[in-house]
């Protein structure tokens, strides 16, 4: 049997590949714009980076996470996301005297989920996080950049930002025992895992996507009701500050996340184009996340978005791969052709050459490799110190001084 990647897992390959390669490059230029450093933080960490953090009732930590013992008998985990191994690596490396804290970042994240389209078991996220500003600026700012890179890459139209406020821990805790005793009535119709999140999770019921759920989730008493001053004034001044940027927005009242570490905004970018994997970029507040993890109280902000996601919804990289086919029409002048090809990269103009078969034969490769035109060379063009450069799709050529052949090619 042929040998196979990991279920969940995938080789990326030509377009997809230079896609991703475009969609990380706009990524980082914007986030650099913004004043946002690249942090590169391990793909596993202690276990511990995840488990309390995102919570030992959310679903990544109860069933998605690839943990294994090393051979040293350490508990290591794949990262299954970046926010809680960048406050880490904020924390190991006493980052807090400089505040603002503003990364970026971007790499392979690991969930065992049921695969399908747009959901996989190693994915790609890139990400920011704002740590140390407790001002509702911060979420602005953070979301105005994530709303200008979906702009850029012209995904404006095909997504939508939901936003919502899980509050200020105080309110947090009033409403879940609220919303526990109005949900316990109907304890008996709800799904399976809403009946096991009651104990564990129960906010999580809000978004659950069951039907039945969801019946009963609309006649709960609202989140709002429940929200204390400093909450409700936070929220509105992030609401504020999206309209002065002129960035819509839609109130989402059900929208919870998965994570623990979230206080406040909560906010995800959604499509309708990919099923239901409709998150495209995904975030919020975490103001008690570094203290969970025994750093100083640091507030935080930021989002991650899915490459994968991202990828599918654009569709095709701006730039197709080309380049200019280097041949010898014969064999002595071989050597020439490499020192033609020498020149041509060392002034970056992409090229290649055809290691077997006859002249028409190579041109063919050529053609098929996605040559607009090939240079040829051989021994007349040596003695005349010209090549010949023919166009592909038109069929023309044409002899040019060799002195003028990087000219030639650039002006195509
Ligand atoms: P998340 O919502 O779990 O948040 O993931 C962020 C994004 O990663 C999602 O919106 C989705 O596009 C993509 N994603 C998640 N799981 C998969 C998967 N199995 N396959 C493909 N794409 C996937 C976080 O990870 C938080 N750390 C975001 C954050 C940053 N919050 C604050 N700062």
């Amino acid at each position: 049997m042929k040998l196979q990647p990991v279920r969940g897992t995938r080789d990326i390959l030509g377009d997809e590949a230079r896609l991703f390669r475009e969609i990380i490059d706009q990524f980082s230029n914007l986030a650099t714009t913004y004043d946002f450093s690249e942090i590169e933080t391990p793909i596993f960490e202690p276990t511990g980076t995840f488990k309390r953090t995102l919570g030992e009732a959310s679903d990544i930590v109860n069933k998605e996470m690839y943990t294994f013992e090393d051979r040293g008998g350490d508990s290591i985990t794949l990262r299954p996301e970046g926010t809680a191994p960048v406050a880490r690596a904020i924390i190991s490396n006493s980052l807090f005297r400089e505040a603002p804290l503003k990364y970026f970042y971007q790499g392979p994240m690991f969930r065992y989920e049921r695969p399908q389209k747009g959901r996989y078991r190693q994915f790609f996220q890139f990400g920011v996080e704002m740590l140390g500003v407790d001002s509702p600026t911060a979420d602005i700012e953070v979301l105005a950049l994530g709303q200008e890179l979906l702009t850029r890459l012209g995904l404006a139209r095909d997504t939508e930002l939901e936003i919502n406020t899980i509050g200020d821990d105080d309110s947090r805790a009033l409403y879940r025992s609220t919303l526990v005793s109005y949900l316990s009535q109907h304890k008996d119709k709800l799904s399976e895992d809403s009946q096991k999140r009651l104990q564990t999770n129960p906010l999580r019921i809000l978004d659950s996507k069951d039907a039945g759920d969801i019946d009963i989730v609309e006649g709960a008493p609202p989140f709002d009701e429940f929200l204390n001053d400093e909450s409700k004034k936070f929220f509105a001044a992030v609401l504020q500050g999206l309209e002065k940027l002129n960035i819509p927005y839609k109130l989402n009242p059900r929208l919870v996340r998965g994570l623990d570490y979230y206080s406040h905004t909560v906010f995800e970018f959604t499509t309708n184009k990919l099923g239901s994997q409709n998150a495209v970029l995904s975030g919020g507040r975490y103001n008690g996340l570094i203290q969970s993890m025994g750093g100083p109280e640091t507030p935080g902000v930021g989002w991650a978005a899915g490459l994968d996601r991202v990828a599918l919804l654009v569709g095709e990289p701006k730039n197709k791969k080309e380049s200019v086919g280097v041949i010898a029409v014969d064999a002595p002048s071989q050597p020439e052709a490499l020192t033609l090809l020498q020149e041509l990269r060392s002034q970056n103009i992409a090229s290649q050459t055809f290691y077997s078969g006859n002249l028409s034969k190579q041109m063919k490769k050529a053609h098929k490799r996605g040559c607009k035109s090939v240079v040829l060379i051989g021994e007349k063009e040596i003695n005349n110190k010209t090549v010949v450069i023919k166009d592909l799709e038109t069929g023309e050529q044409r002899e040019v001084s060799r002195s003028q052949l990087i000219e030639n090619l650039k002006g195509q």
